[in-house]
């Protein structure tokens, strides 16, 4: 399958026949990590990794998979780069997108809410560079989506329910009560994917809670062509009822931006921690079909989930942290090498 050049912002964007691909090829990158056979597949070849926010597994499993396939991830930051934004003059990103293309095979690029003024907003930036730039685009988290999270998430199940086996497998994704107020990236890309694939999706969350209807919608529309069913609950311990798997996590209230624009994380947090019920415990975990519990990280212990979950048995949270490196190699493998 040919999918040089194509961006990634959404894994909704993407046939299920080119998800399964990168899939794939994840699953041998990971039997052959350290063989040579995907060794010089990004031989010479420097992938910009532009963060506007803090991360983690992304920027490291990033550069280990740029390593490993024998390129090199450059670390850049709007703050050193002079780039015209709504109150300083400056590059644009037409100019931007076009002169980091002359040097990279590829661009990622991650923002999240609290560098946007309206929800939103950090889509069009990565749509941006997408239309400018002709290398591909590859979203590393933005307010929106989170593709390459969703990709390991779907390598996670495979690997723990079996590679056929999710058609019909139960998702809750629920909220948690939390001292962070986290993104609807991840989530958002959760219920895309797990419904694109065949699972039954619950959506559980304290009334109010909602994240973005037209995504809600396209859920729906996903696991109505798959003959599945998408629920809404607002109880925190009915809704876990038959899942086979869990994915609790923390998500912003759809007021959480001021009428300056302007997220004010304090109040969200404040608001998030009055609804201590909603937190994933080993009661209600045995309501389930003995689930997975997963998880984007880095985990809100004691507030989204127990420890004793999140550490116990059947958490996949680290399977599904390592898979980030796995399918970002498949991606840039795919996307990003032009040539044999
Ligand atoms: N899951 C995830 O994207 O983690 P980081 O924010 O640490 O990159």
């Amino acid at each position: 399958m040919n999918l040089a050049g194509k961006h990634l912002l959404c894994t909704q964007d993407w046939s299920l026949a080119e998800l399964e691909a990168v899939l794939e090829l994840a699953e041998d990158m990971k039997r052959e990590r350290w063989s040579d056979k995907y060794a010089r597949v990004l031989n010479r070849k420097t992938f910009f990794m532009f963060f506007y926010n803090p991360s983690v597994r992304t920027r490291q499993s990033f550069e280990c998979a740029a390593t490993e396939l024998g390129g090199h991830a450059q670390f850049l930051e709007p703050k050193s780069m002079r780039l015209k934004t709504k109150k300083s003059a400056g590059e644009t990103i037409e100019d931007a997108a076009q002169v980091m293309s002359r040097y990279a095979c590829g661009i990622g690029i991650r923002i999240l809410e609290d560098q946007v003024s309206a929800y939103g907003e950090g889509q069009e930036l990565c749509e941006q560079y997408a239309r400018y730039a002709q290398v591909p685009v590859i979203s590393m988290a933005h307010d929106k989506f989170h593709p390459c999270q969703g990709l390991a998430d779907i390598q996670g199940l495979w690997q723990h329910l079996g590679r056929d086996q999710l058609k019909g497998k139960r998702l809750l994704q629920v909220w948690g009560h939390g001292s962070l107020a986290r993104s609807w990236c991840s989530v958002q890309e959760s219920m895309l994917i797990c419904s694109r694939f065949g699972m039954d999706v619950t959506m559980a969350h304290p009334e109010g809670y909602d994240l973005d209807p037209a995504v809600i919608e396209q859920v729906k529309k996903n696991c109505a062509d798959n003959g599945q069913e998408f629920t809404v609950s607002h109880d925190p311990v009915s809704c876990y009822d038959d899942a086979d798997v869990v994915y609790a996590r923390n998500w912003m209230h759809p007021t959480a931006y001021g009428a300056d624009g302007k997220l004010n994380k304090a109040a969200e947090i404040e608001r998030a921690l009055q609804y201590p019920e909603w937190i994933c415990t080993e009661d209600k975990m045995r309501r389930t079909r003995d689930a997975l519990f997963t998880h984007p990280m880095p985990v809100d212990r004691g507030h989204e989930v127990e420890d004793a979950v999140a550490s116990g048995l059947r958490s996949i949270i680290y399977d599904v942290a390592e898979n980030r490196l796995h399918v970002q190699k498949a991606i840039m493998a795919m996307t990003m090498r032009l040539e044999e």
